[in-house]
């Protein structure tokens, strides 16, 4: 996820392309550029970092006159955060200029062709490719130009293009990325997503797939692949800029939480061909994943929990030995690192001291560390001798719900991957993996589009004063991840507990009217699980199940049952943990608190 602007009018550019860009930065924001077309030449600007940075150095867009211009904050997918990355792209003689938000995937191959033809790359992107492209097919008409190209990308864009030979005007394209343009009272105006131009208009035209736009200060044309001219409507924007900014979700943790379909199939469709799982960037060869003997995860919080399902699916799935480790707590306790031990760093922001930490003591002792990150060229990204990304894009909310999820099917890829090599998992258990992987985005967004069901029951327990979540095996992890995802927004106490361990102390803070929420996916442990939920009963506690559909039997035992779909037992946590972040965020709604910014926490935790 990157965002776009673009301007040309009677104003100057850059001040609008800044303040837009500020607007969009929840899109992206590990650095930002803009170009600014001064009458003569095209300028530009481009800084590693917050957008903070570029407008100190601009002088807030001073330094940078004209009145037509785009630009960028980005959220890098290919190529490391820096300022050769950063957007715009120009081509060598710097008469194009190009901005994008998207992937094009056939880049190395269009890549390795514009070489041939004689054209330098300076940056790692896939979108240096458009600018040189553009200037391949440029022959003095930009639409044409623009069409060719997109003939050849194969992925997801929307460009904001600017030629130097045409001064008057500014062009942009969309396939699979957002895209609205507008007037304004001085010019037009094209960004990402609507909280950029609210400023400036609220009747704005959305650009859709294949659908180009040449744009002059006081007209706008709409033209589809074929070069035709084509009509649109606009639609006028009711929401305020904060709702805006939020799609017109209340909360940046509710957005997110809707963006798990997309976050789960970003992070495994690139990894399937045809019906294999290849992970490139795992660098490994079979023989060096026949010869792990044991893996150990390390992480905190959530991904430290996404680590205890993966040590699950791992030993279930792979039968390779696992250990999980709170990173705070690793390097004090002198792991022990055999030949064959897979390091397995998990970290959304990649840069939580405590995990950087344990990173290079993993190194130090030898081990190969691979890292499962989501923010692309950060430290835990730089330093693992491996890096698999999570795709989850931005997350903003300081309770992760999409990373998180993004989390466990990077796992499940990796123990498919290493099951297969290793000759225990079939090809036929690979392919019905796939099939169930395919089909979580849909099962997900289902159990969202319950949200109903779960905030009227959550609005009953708004002034619990603890909660306890109950699971064994795989769901003891996910009990772990829900009660955090509990207490960390709503502040209320809450514990998590492997069902079977109740009896063994926690069973005494049971009282009337206890909720307990009992998490049973794995179907052997049903019977013995219901024994579990019948013993907080029969003490008074009030029975939430997150069970799968068709165990009714769990009816006798609950006094409310959340039904979630059916796939397989290794990946049953990426759909349980769905009504349990929805009763969290509930919950918090419900006591007014401060959903995305919990007191006390950060997004990022960079101390020990
Ligand atoms: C909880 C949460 C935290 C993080 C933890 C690790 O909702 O977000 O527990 O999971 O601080 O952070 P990362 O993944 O950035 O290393």
């Amino acid at each position: 996820m990157c965002g776009i602007v673009g301007y040309i009018g009677d104003r100057q550019a850059a001040p609008i392309l800044l303040d837009g860009l500020s607007k969009l930065e929840y899109r992206g924001y590990d650095s930002a550029g803009i170009a600014v077309f001064d009458g003569s030449s095209i300028n530009m600007t481009k800084a590693k970092g917050r957008l903070k940075v570029l407008e100190e150095l601009t002088h807030d867009g001073e330094t940078l006159p004209g009145k037509m211009g785009i630009g960028h904050t980005r959220w890098a997918t290919h190529g490391e955060p820096s300022n050769t990355n950063a957007h715009p792209h120009l081509n060598k003689t710097e008469s194009i200029a190009v901005v994008h938000n998207g992937i094009i995937e056939n880049y190395l191959k269009l890549k390795k062709k514009l070489i041939n033809k004689g054209y330098e790359f300076v940056s790692d992107t896939d979108t240096e490719v458009i600018a040189h492209l553009l200037d391949y097919y440029y022959d003095g008409n930009p639409l044409r130009a623009i069409t060719k190209v997109m003939h050849r990308m194969e992925g997801s864009y929307a460009l904001g293009i600017i030629f130097k030979d045409f001064p008057d005007e500014l062009y942009a394209v969309r396939k699979d990325s957002p895209l609205i343009v507008g007037h304004t009272k001085d010019g037009c105006i094209i960004a990402s997503d609507v909280p950029a131009v609210l400023k400036y208009t609220r009747d704005v035209y959305f650009i859709e797939n294949e659908e180009i736009v040449r744009m002059e200060k006081d007209a706008m044309e709409f033209f589809n692949v074929d070069e035709e001219q084509i009509e649109k409507e606009s639609t006028h924007i009711e929401w305020d800029v904060d709702a805006a900014e939020k799609g017109g979700y209340e909360h940046f943790m509710l957005k997110e939480m809707y963006e798990q379909p997309k976050a789960i199939t970003d992070t495994f469709s690139p990894r399937l061909k045809g019906s294999e799982i290849v992970i490139d960037e795992l660098n490994m060869t079979d023989e060096e994943i026949q010869a792990i003997r044991k893996i150990m995860i390390v992480a905190c919080g959530s991904a430290y929990h996404a680590g205890v399902t993966g040590k699950y699916v791992f030993e279930g799935m792979a039968r390779i030995p696992v250990e999980v480790d709170l990173a705070s707590e690793f390097r004090y306790r002198d792991p022990i690192m055999e030949e064959g031990t897979l390091v397995i760093v998990i970290s959304q922001s990649g840069e939580t001291a405590d995990s950087l930490a344990a990173l290079r003591e993993s190194k130090e002792r030898g081990a190969k560390v691979l890292g499962i990150v989501n923010v692309v060229g950060s430290s835990i990204a730089r330093e693992a001798d491996n890096v698999m990304y999570t795709w989850a894009g931005p997350e903003i909310a300081v309770a992760t719900t999409k990373a998180y999820s993004s989390q466990l099917i990077a796992l499940y890829l990796l123990a498919i991957k290493f099951g297969k090599v290793k000759g225990v998992v079939s090809k036929e258990q690979v392919y019905s993996y796939i099939e169930d992987l395919k089909r979580l985005p849909e099962q997900v967004e289902m159990l969202l589009n319950n949200k109903v069901k779960i905030q009227k029951f959550a609005n009953r327990y708004l002034a619990a004063h603890e909660v306890f979540f109950i699971g064994r095996g795989i769901d003891y992890a996910i009990s772990m991840e829900g009660s955090l995802k509990l207490k960390e927004i709503s502040y209320i106490h809450s514990e998590a507990y492997a069902a079977g361990e109740l009896k063994h102390g926690t069973i005494s803070l049971i009282e009337e009217g206890t909720l307990v929420a009992a998490v049973l996916t794995q179907k052997e442990l049903y019977k013995k699980m219901i024994s579990n939920m019948v013993e907080v009963s029969t003490r008074g506690a009030f029975v939430l199940a997150v069970t799968n559909e068709g165990n009714d039997e769990v009816e006798r035992a609950a006094d409310y049952v959340i039904y979630i779909p059916e796939t397989n037992k290794f990946f049953a946590n990426s759909l349980a943990i769905i009504p349990l972040q929805l009763f969290s965020y509930y919950i918090s709604v419900g006591r007014g608190c401060d959903v995305d910014k919990p007191r006390n926490l950060a997004k990022s935790v960079t101390v020990e």
